[in-house]
Protein backbone atom coordinates (compact mmCIF):
# COMPACT_ATOMS: atom_id res chain seq x y z
CA UNK A 1 0.00 0.00 0.00
CA UNK A 2 1.36 3.42 -1.02
CA UNK A 3 0.33 6.29 1.14
CA UNK A 4 1.01 9.15 0.42
CA UNK A 5 1.15 12.80 2.38
CA UNK A 6 0.55 16.33 1.11
CA UNK A 7 4.06 18.42 1.76
CA UNK A 8 1.53 21.48 3.23
CA UNK A 9 -1.22 19.30 5.12
CA UNK A 10 -2.23 21.66 8.20
CA UNK A 11 -0.72 24.48 9.66
CA UNK A 12 0.55 26.95 7.35
CA UNK A 13 4.20 28.20 7.89
CA UNK A 14 2.80 31.17 9.78
CA UNK A 15 0.27 29.41 11.87
CA UNK A 16 3.35 26.90 12.67
CA UNK A 17 6.12 29.16 13.73
CA UNK A 18 3.47 30.96 16.37
CA UNK A 19 2.30 27.92 18.02
CA UNK A 20 6.24 26.63 18.27
CA UNK A 21 7.17 29.60 19.62
CA UNK A 22 4.26 29.41 22.21
CA UNK A 23 6.00 25.55 23.39
CA UNK A 24 9.35 27.26 23.31
CA UNK A 25 8.18 29.77 25.83
CA UNK A 26 7.30 27.21 28.12
CA UNK A 27 10.33 25.73 28.63
CA UNK A 28 10.75 28.74 31.14
CA UNK A 29 9.70 29.39 34.07
CA UNK A 30 9.78 32.36 35.50
CA UNK A 31 6.91 34.18 34.17
CA UNK A 32 3.38 33.51 33.42
CA UNK A 33 2.77 32.91 30.05
CA UNK A 34 -0.42 34.04 27.60
CA UNK A 35 -1.37 34.54 23.87
CA UNK A 36 -3.32 37.61 22.99
CA UNK A 37 -5.92 35.65 21.54
CA UNK A 38 -6.47 32.14 21.15
CA UNK A 39 -2.87 30.91 18.91
CA UNK A 40 -4.76 29.23 16.85
CA UNK A 41 -8.75 27.76 16.06
CA UNK A 42 -7.99 24.57 17.26
CA UNK A 43 -9.40 23.75 20.44
CA UNK A 44 -7.21 20.68 21.38
CA UNK A 45 -3.77 22.52 20.95
CA UNK A 46 -5.58 25.45 22.86
CA UNK A 47 -6.43 22.98 25.81
CA UNK A 48 -3.30 21.67 25.57
CA UNK A 49 -1.37 24.63 25.85
CA UNK A 50 -4.45 25.59 29.20
CA UNK A 51 -3.41 22.43 31.05
CA UNK A 52 0.54 23.57 30.57
CA UNK A 53 -0.33 26.75 31.98
CA UNK A 54 -1.12 29.22 29.03
CA UNK A 55 -4.05 31.63 29.21
CA UNK A 56 -5.53 33.52 26.52
CA UNK A 57 -6.23 37.05 27.00
CA UNK A 58 -9.69 37.72 25.01
CA UNK A 59 -9.62 41.41 24.63
CA UNK A 60 -7.87 45.03 25.21
CA UNK A 61 -9.21 45.69 28.73
CA UNK A 62 -7.91 42.14 30.05
CA UNK A 63 -4.16 42.99 28.60
CA UNK A 64 -4.13 46.25 30.33
CA UNK A 65 -4.62 43.99 33.56
CA UNK A 66 -1.71 41.71 32.77
CA UNK A 67 1.56 42.52 34.69
CA UNK A 68 4.89 41.27 34.57
CA UNK A 69 4.17 38.54 32.15
CA UNK A 70 5.24 37.02 28.94
CA UNK A 71 2.81 37.33 25.93
CA UNK A 72 2.64 35.68 22.66
CA UNK A 73 1.23 37.88 19.72
CA UNK A 74 -0.33 34.97 17.55
CA UNK A 75 0.21 34.93 13.45
CA UNK A 76 -2.72 37.45 13.02
CA UNK A 77 -0.71 40.37 14.43
CA UNK A 78 -1.95 43.14 16.35
CA UNK A 79 -2.30 46.24 16.14
CA UNK A 80 0.27 49.07 17.14
CA UNK A 81 -2.22 50.03 20.22
CA UNK A 82 -1.59 46.46 21.70
CA UNK A 83 2.15 47.00 21.30
CA UNK A 84 2.13 50.29 23.24
CA UNK A 85 -0.13 49.03 25.91
CA UNK A 86 2.24 45.98 26.15
CA UNK A 87 5.47 48.09 26.85
CA UNK A 88 3.67 50.67 29.07
CA UNK A 89 2.83 47.55 31.32
CA UNK A 90 6.32 46.13 30.57
CA UNK A 91 5.10 42.84 29.18
CA UNK A 92 7.59 40.70 27.45
CA UNK A 93 6.27 40.08 24.11
CA UNK A 94 6.99 37.12 22.05
CA UNK A 95 6.01 38.41 18.22
CA UNK A 96 4.67 35.38 16.22
CA UNK A 97 2.88 37.59 13.70
CA UNK A 98 3.34 36.13 10.32
CA UNK A 99 6.33 37.69 8.60
CA UNK A 100 3.81 38.05 5.29
CA UNK A 101 1.09 40.17 7.95
CA UNK A 102 4.12 42.23 9.13
CA UNK A 103 4.92 43.37 5.88
CA UNK A 104 1.40 44.64 5.07
CA UNK A 105 1.87 46.38 8.51
CA UNK A 106 4.70 48.37 7.36
CA UNK A 107 3.01 49.02 3.78
CA UNK A 108 0.14 50.63 5.91
CA UNK A 109 2.58 52.85 8.15
CA UNK A 110 4.60 53.46 4.78
CA UNK A 111 1.78 54.58 2.66
CA UNK A 112 0.33 56.61 4.86
CA UNK A 113 3.37 58.38 5.71
CA UNK A 114 3.10 58.97 1.88
CA UNK A 115 0.06 60.29 1.36
CA UNK A 116 -2.08 57.19 0.31
CA UNK A 117 -5.30 56.44 2.48
CA UNK A 118 -5.26 52.50 3.25
CA UNK A 119 -7.85 50.44 2.13
CA UNK A 120 -7.78 46.98 2.69
CA UNK A 121 -9.99 44.41 0.97
CA UNK A 122 -10.76 41.51 3.98
CA UNK A 123 -13.77 41.21 6.62
CA UNK A 124 -13.81 43.76 8.67
CA UNK A 125 -13.86 42.20 12.08
CA UNK A 126 -11.34 39.33 11.61
CA UNK A 127 -8.16 40.15 13.83
CA UNK A 128 -5.91 40.02 11.16
CA UNK A 129 -7.83 43.36 9.75
CA UNK A 130 -8.48 44.48 12.78
CA UNK A 131 -4.63 44.41 13.26
CA UNK A 132 -4.08 46.06 9.91
CA UNK A 133 -5.98 48.76 10.53
CA UNK A 134 -4.16 49.75 13.67
CA UNK A 135 -0.98 50.17 12.00
CA UNK A 136 -3.15 52.92 9.29
CA UNK A 137 -4.47 56.16 10.07
CA UNK A 138 -8.17 56.81 11.33
CA UNK A 139 -8.75 57.06 7.89
CA UNK A 140 -8.40 53.76 6.49
CA UNK A 141 -11.21 51.77 4.83
CA UNK A 142 -12.14 48.04 4.74
CA UNK A 143 -14.23 46.43 2.11
CA UNK A 144 -15.69 43.36 1.39
CA UNK A 145 -18.45 43.29 -1.19
CA UNK A 146 -19.54 45.23 -4.12
CA UNK A 147 -21.72 47.17 -2.34
CA UNK A 148 -19.74 48.51 0.60
CA UNK A 149 -17.31 49.40 -2.74
CA UNK A 150 -20.20 51.50 -4.00
CA UNK A 151 -20.56 53.25 -0.26
CA UNK A 152 -16.98 54.29 -0.40
CA UNK A 153 -16.40 57.62 1.05
CA UNK A 154 -14.20 59.01 -1.23
CA UNK A 155 -13.07 62.15 -2.98
CA UNK A 156 -12.34 62.70 -6.44
CA UNK A 157 -8.26 62.10 -7.03
CA UNK A 158 -7.85 60.70 -3.39
CA UNK A 159 -4.45 58.72 -2.97
CA UNK A 160 -5.42 54.79 -2.22
CA UNK A 161 -3.45 52.19 -1.19
CA UNK A 162 -5.23 48.76 -1.27
CA UNK A 163 -3.99 45.83 0.39
CA UNK A 164 -5.47 42.18 1.16
CA UNK A 165 -6.42 40.45 3.75
CA UNK A 166 -3.78 37.10 3.81
CA UNK A 167 -6.83 34.82 3.44
CA UNK A 168 -8.99 36.67 0.56
CA UNK A 169 -10.36 34.59 -1.98
CA UNK A 170 -7.73 36.42 -5.21
CA UNK A 171 -10.96 36.27 -8.04
CA UNK A 172 -12.78 38.39 -5.44
CA UNK A 173 -9.92 40.30 -4.42
CA UNK A 174 -9.45 41.42 -8.28
CA UNK A 175 -12.72 42.31 -9.20
CA UNK A 176 -13.52 44.56 -6.31
CA UNK A 177 -10.12 46.35 -7.31
CA UNK A 178 -11.17 46.49 -10.78
CA UNK A 179 -14.66 47.83 -9.32
CA UNK A 180 -12.91 50.70 -7.25
CA UNK A 181 -10.78 51.41 -10.68
CA UNK A 182 -13.68 52.34 -12.63
CA UNK A 183 -13.53 55.56 -10.57
CA UNK A 184 -10.66 58.28 -10.87
CA UNK A 185 -8.31 57.68 -7.95
CA UNK A 186 -4.89 57.91 -8.41
CA UNK A 187 -4.73 54.00 -7.04
CA UNK A 188 -1.52 51.65 -5.99
CA UNK A 189 -2.63 47.91 -5.69
CA UNK A 190 -0.35 45.82 -3.27
CA UNK A 191 -1.96 42.08 -3.40
CA UNK A 192 -0.92 41.02 -0.30
CA UNK A 193 -2.62 37.34 -0.57
CA UNK A 194 -0.78 34.60 0.61
CA UNK A 195 -0.44 31.69 -1.12
CA UNK A 196 -0.73 28.93 1.44
CA UNK A 197 -4.26 28.03 1.24
CA UNK A 198 -3.92 27.84 -2.34
CA UNK A 199 -0.89 25.80 -2.81
CA UNK A 200 -2.40 23.02 0.10
CA UNK A 201 -5.57 23.02 -2.38
CA UNK A 202 -3.85 22.55 -5.87
CA UNK A 203 -1.02 19.69 -3.76
CA UNK A 204 -4.53 18.07 -2.73
CA UNK A 205 -6.11 18.17 -5.92
CA UNK A 206 -3.17 16.66 -7.61
CA UNK A 207 -2.65 13.46 -4.98
CA UNK A 208 -6.41 12.90 -5.04
CA UNK A 209 -6.02 12.14 -8.32
CA UNK A 210 -3.46 9.96 -8.35
CA UNK A 211 -4.97 7.67 -5.64
CA UNK A 212 -7.56 5.08 -5.01
CA UNK A 213 -8.71 6.92 -1.45
CA UNK A 214 -8.21 10.17 -0.18
CA UNK A 215 -8.56 10.91 3.32
CA UNK A 216 -9.42 14.98 4.43
CA UNK A 217 -8.44 15.61 8.14
CA UNK A 218 -10.24 18.83 10.24
CA UNK A 219 -12.94 19.84 12.18
CA UNK A 220 -16.36 19.82 11.28
CA UNK A 221 -16.62 23.53 11.09
CA UNK A 222 -13.93 24.28 9.52
CA UNK A 223 -14.66 26.09 6.12
CA UNK A 224 -10.85 25.27 4.43
CA UNK A 225 -10.84 21.52 5.03
CA UNK A 226 -14.90 21.67 3.87
CA UNK A 227 -13.20 23.28 0.84
CA UNK A 228 -10.34 20.41 0.94
CA UNK A 229 -12.72 17.86 1.20
CA UNK A 230 -15.14 19.35 -2.04
CA UNK A 231 -11.47 19.35 -4.35
CA UNK A 232 -10.38 15.71 -3.35
CA UNK A 233 -14.30 14.42 -3.63
CA UNK A 234 -14.30 15.60 -7.19
CA UNK A 235 -11.17 13.98 -7.89
CA UNK A 236 -11.74 10.99 -5.89
CA UNK A 237 -14.84 9.67 -4.65
CA UNK A 238 -13.29 7.40 -1.86
CA UNK A 239 -12.75 10.75 -0.63
CA UNK A 240 -12.82 10.56 3.49
CA UNK A 241 -13.59 13.93 5.70
CA UNK A 242 -12.43 12.42 9.76
CA UNK A 243 -11.58 14.96 12.60
CA UNK A 244 -9.60 12.53 14.14
CA UNK A 245 -7.78 8.90 13.72
CA UNK A 246 -11.40 7.30 15.58
CA UNK A 247 -13.27 8.95 12.80
CA UNK A 248 -11.74 6.41 10.17
CA UNK A 249 -13.48 4.01 8.37
CA UNK A 250 -12.04 0.70 9.01
CA UNK A 251 -13.21 -0.23 5.83
CA UNK A 252 -11.97 2.47 3.80
CA UNK A 253 -8.73 0.37 3.15
CA UNK A 254 -10.01 -2.16 1.78
CA UNK A 255 -9.05 -3.10 -1.90
CA UNK A 256 -7.33 0.16 -2.71
CA UNK A 257 -3.24 0.60 -3.48
CA UNK A 258 -2.87 4.02 -3.19
CA UNK A 259 -4.03 6.23 -0.09
CA UNK A 260 -3.62 10.26 0.24
CA UNK A 261 -3.80 12.10 2.87
CA UNK A 262 -4.48 15.52 3.35
CA UNK A 263 -5.27 18.45 6.38
CA UNK A 264 -6.73 21.81 7.20
CA UNK A 265 -4.80 24.48 7.96
CA UNK A 266 -5.62 24.10 12.03
CA UNK A 267 -5.07 20.44 12.24
CA UNK A 268 -1.88 19.95 14.12
CA UNK A 269 0.79 17.73 12.81
CA UNK A 270 0.74 14.54 15.45
CA UNK A 271 -3.09 13.76 14.22
CA UNK A 272 -1.98 13.46 10.60
CA UNK A 273 1.23 11.20 11.59
CA UNK A 274 -1.33 9.27 14.26
CA UNK A 275 -3.88 8.79 10.60
CA UNK A 276 -0.39 8.17 8.84
CA UNK A 277 0.85 5.60 10.70
CA UNK A 278 -2.63 3.75 11.33
CA UNK A 279 -2.89 3.73 7.46
CA UNK A 280 0.15 2.55 7.00
CA UNK A 281 0.17 -0.24 9.62
CA UNK A 282 -3.77 -1.45 9.02
CA UNK A 283 -4.11 -1.59 5.41
FE1 LIG B 1 -0.36 31.41 7.20
FE2 LIG B 1 1.02 33.59 7.24
FE3 LIG B 1 -0.09 32.80 5.05
S1 LIG B 1 -0.27 32.86 8.84
S2 LIG B 1 -1.93 31.73 5.66
S3 LIG B 1 1.54 31.78 6.11
S4 LIG B 1 -0.03 34.85 5.82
Amino acid sequence: MEVIVAKSAGFCFGVKRAVEQVYEQLKRDDKPIYTYGPIIHNEEVVRDLEEKGVKVIHSEEELEKVRDAVVVIRSHGVGKRIYEIMEQNGIEIVDATCPYVKKIHRIAEEQNQAGRRLLIIGNESHPEVEGIKGWGNDNTLVVETPEQVERLPLSEGEKLCIVSQTTFNYNKFQDLVEKISETRYDILVLNTICNATQERQVEAKRIASEVDAMIVIGGKSSSNTQKLYDICRRECKNTYYIQTLGDLDPDCGNSVRSVGITAGASTPNYIIEEVHTNVRVKF
